[in-house]
């Protein structure tokens, strides 16, 4: 069967298989290697619909082991130009607590040993300023009023959770959320040319509360899969309300810059 081509995508945990109607799975080669799992084309609001569990159809990859290059290389292959990015995150701050959604609008990335770029050789330096694209948040953050709007994320390279210090250290820059995907992922999808958003869940408060047991995996992954439905329900609405990518400038802010990359596509 040949590979549908996709509008959107969204890359997240394993239980999103099921939002998708009418889905068929395909395996797309890329320069990179495999993405992280055979990709899921389906229809959401009207949408031709690109599915792809970031760690792996069974979790088999870890955050500093994901392929984030294959992916988002073999999402733009089949034409998709908008990502939703769902993300389990820490909260840093009291003005989240868990079971919040959040539309950052900040990154910063602390991730040490991932390949963070397409560019190889050659002057190709783009934009980052603001690292979401604007038009995918606003129709993340308008699909539910209680949808926080706006936060700034810091990506750790994991795979263990951070000790108290260093997350009071990161509360003290000013930083909300925490989390150990977010980076590459989202300058890897600039780099492609890709409008992409994260919606962050909060899972739990982090490490830097002074008691408490720490972060553990098992509420982490029990608290995703309790609002899975939630998350799902609030990407079908934002898919709906998504803007023309044409009227965007991730898709063009390499006008005028000799590209040492392949964009399939382009
Ligand atoms: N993902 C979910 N919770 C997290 C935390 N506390 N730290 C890093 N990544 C996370």
């Amino acid at each position: 069967m040949t590979t549908p081509r996709a509008d959107v995508a969204v890359i997240g945990g394993s239980g999103f298989y099921s939002f998708l109607r009418d889905a068929t799975e395909h395996e797309v080669a890329t320069p990179y290697g495999a993405p992280s799992a055979p990709i899921a084309v389906g229809e959401v609001a009207g949408r031709s619909v690109a599915f792809l569990p970031r760690h792996g159809k069974h979790h088999e990859a870890p955050p500093h082991g994901i392929g984030y290059r294959a992916n988002a290389w073999a999402l733009r292959s089949l034409g998709v130009r908008q990502v939703l990015a769902p993300c389990a995150v820490g909260g840093l701050r009291d003005s989240v607590a868990p079971g919040d959604l959040v539309v950052p609008d900040q990154l910063v990335d602390r991730t040490f040993r991932r390949v963070g770029s397409f560019v190889e050789s050659g002057a190709v330096h783009l934009p980052f300023a603001d690292p979401y694209c604007p038009g995918v948040r606003a129709a993340l953050s308008g699909a539910d009023p209680d949808v926080h709007d706006g936060a700034t994320m810091v990506v750790v390279e994991g795979p263990r959770f951070s000790t108290r210090a260093e997350s009071r250290h990161y509360a003290e820059q000013g930083w909300d959320l925490i989390n150990m995907t977010g980076a590459p992922e989202a300058a890897l999808a600039r780099e492609m040319g890709q409008c992409y958003a994260s919606l962050a869940l909060v899972t739990d408060m982090d490490a830097g509360a002074e008691s408490g047991e720490g972060v553990g995996q098992e509420d982490v992954f029990a608290l995703f899969r309790a609002n899975l439905e939630r998350l799902t329900g609030l990407l079908s609405d934002a898919i709906g309300a998504l803007p023309d990518p044409d009227d965007c400038a991730c898709g063009s802010w390499w006008d005028g810059v000799e590209l040492t990359y392949e964009v399939p596509g382009r």
